[in-house]
């Protein structure tokens, strides 16, 4: 069985969780799209663990993480994620699998993030860690690709080249001295020594683990709406977020995957700038991101906060082919007096009831809500439906009745053990 995670709102739902939870019952786990700029939480006896790079499945023993083709790696970064485990007594020894089709980020890609993000009227807000820049360069045809690293002869071609161009760029535009080929070149070639033992052909190695009819979880990084396409352009990142990511950026093609589930939170956040439509006003937010610990996993960010918007999310399913949800961080909502529900926007007099690829609604239009009753806490230590004050069932029922799509997981707290299998 193939599974695909994947994230319905603007990132940080709670998929690292999900993620670590359903790793115990497969064989592999693959990350197919972005970069450092994911943070994925997971909380094992207590100890919270962050994964940018790294599929969140590596603490279970023995099972298989991969990179895949669709990821943005920065050395630096795998390389301090894979020390940091090892400092952790982490064996991930033939464990961890990456692409040599992945492009790599430079410290060019880096900067040239923060400068652009410098230039624009309206900033996006971006994680600074390269994601776009890099991205641009794979379409540009001119981007350096982890199997690159390993051959000295054709990394000094690719950055001689790039060197040639960019540092043009950096002196004419952006005022900015550029870099010096030398420093770049032995510095990557480091690099690719120490991720040689780990670089595999992931599209081959997984198709073989499909014919042995081995387990594949595929996990998705940021969320639908901060997809390049289908989210709320330009203030989204540069990959495919969506499910059919998971094919592009790994080699399996569409057949084999055999469930979506889509991780939602229980209400809607946003790092970074761009239209939010449900967003709370300052102080309910400043709540909620206090009892939810709304903080960026990568960057520290304090994290936007509003209701839960159905519009959304139903927008999710669609695009995804969500079969069904894990639905987090209900424990954040207890003690409210009541909770609203976006089911709809109105704009110019005109109720929209899907979610709108126009900017100008997006930005400008009015949501239209459900209010249902509170409950009170708190509901963490709870672990079957059943035991669930009325008011949250209440609450899930009008959601996947509005969704259309059943709740598989219900998450009440971020330990594994927090975590109600319906
Ligand atoms: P991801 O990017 O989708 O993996 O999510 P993040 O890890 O960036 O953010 C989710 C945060 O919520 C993390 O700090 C998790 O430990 C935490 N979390 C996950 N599920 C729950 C939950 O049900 N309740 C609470 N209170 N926290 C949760
Ligand atoms: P996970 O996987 C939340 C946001 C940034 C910014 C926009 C573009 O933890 O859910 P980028 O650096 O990608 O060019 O930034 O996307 N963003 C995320 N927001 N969770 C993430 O990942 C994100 N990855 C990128 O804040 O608004
Ligand atoms: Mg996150």
């Amino acid at each position: 069985m193939n599974t695909v995670i994947v994230g319905t709102q603007w990132g940080d739902e709670g998929k690292g969780k999900i993620i670590d939870i359903l790793s115990a019952k497969v064989d592999y786990i693959v990350r197919y799209q972005g970069g450092s700029n994911a943070g994925h939480t997971v909380v094992v006896d207590g100890k919270e663990y962050i994964f940018h790079l790294i599929p969140s499945g590596i603490l279970h023993p023995g099972k298989i993480c991969c990179i895949g083709n669709g990821v943005v790696i920065d050395p630096e970064s795998l390389v301090k994620e894979i020390e940091g485990l090892a400092a952790l007594g982490i064996n991930i020894d033939g464990r961890l699998k990456i692409s040599g089709s992945a492009h790599v980020i430079l410290p060019y890609h880096k900067i040239l993030d923060k400068l652009r993000e410098g230039k624009r009227t309206h900033r996006i807000g971006t994680t600074g860690r390269g994601i776009g820049p890099c991205y641009s360069d794979k379409i540009n045809r001119c981007g350096i690709r982890v199997i690159d690293l390993l051959n000295p002869a054709v990394l000094k071609n690719k950055l001689k080249d790039n060197l040639k161009e960019k540092n043009e760029i950096f002196k004419k535009v952006y005022n900015h001295p550029g870099y010096s080929f030398n420093s770049l070149y032995q510095e990557y070639l480091r690099y690719g020594d120490i991720l040689s033992g780990r670089v595999s052909d992931i599209a081959l190695l997984l198709n073989q683990a499909c014919r042995r009819k081995k387990d594949i979880l595929f996990e998705g990084a940021q969320g639908t709406f901060l997809d390049i396409d289908f989210g709320t352009y330009p203030f989204v990142t540069s990959s495919s977020a969506t499910a059919g990511g998971a094919c592009i950026g790994t080699g399996i093609s569409p057949d084999k995957l055999d469930k979506i589930i889509g991780v939602t939170k229980a209400y809607t956040t946003r790092v970074g700038e761009g239209p939010f439509p449900t967003e709370f006003s300052l102080e309910f937010g400043n709540l909620i991101r206090g009892k939810g610990n709304e903080f960026g996993a990568t960057t520290g960010r304090p994290r936007r906060c509003g209701w839960f918007d159905g519009v959304m999310v139903k927008g999710a399913i669609m695009l995804n082919g969500i079969t069904d949800m894990a639905v987090m961080k209900l424990d954040v909502l207890d003690g409210l007096k009541s909770i609203k529900i976006c089911t709809g926007y109105k704009y110019r007099g005109k109720v929209f009831k899907d979610f709108p690829a126009d900017f100008t609604v997006l930005t400008k239009a009015l949501p239209v809500y459900k209010e249902v009753p509170g409950w009170q806490g708190p509901i963490n230590h709870i672990r079957r439906y059943k035991d669930l004050p009325p008011g949250v069932r209440n609450y899930l029922s009008f959601l996947s009745d509005f969704l259309g799509v059943s709740f598989s997981i219900l998450s009440v707290g971020s330990y594994r053990s927090e975590t109600i299998f319906v």
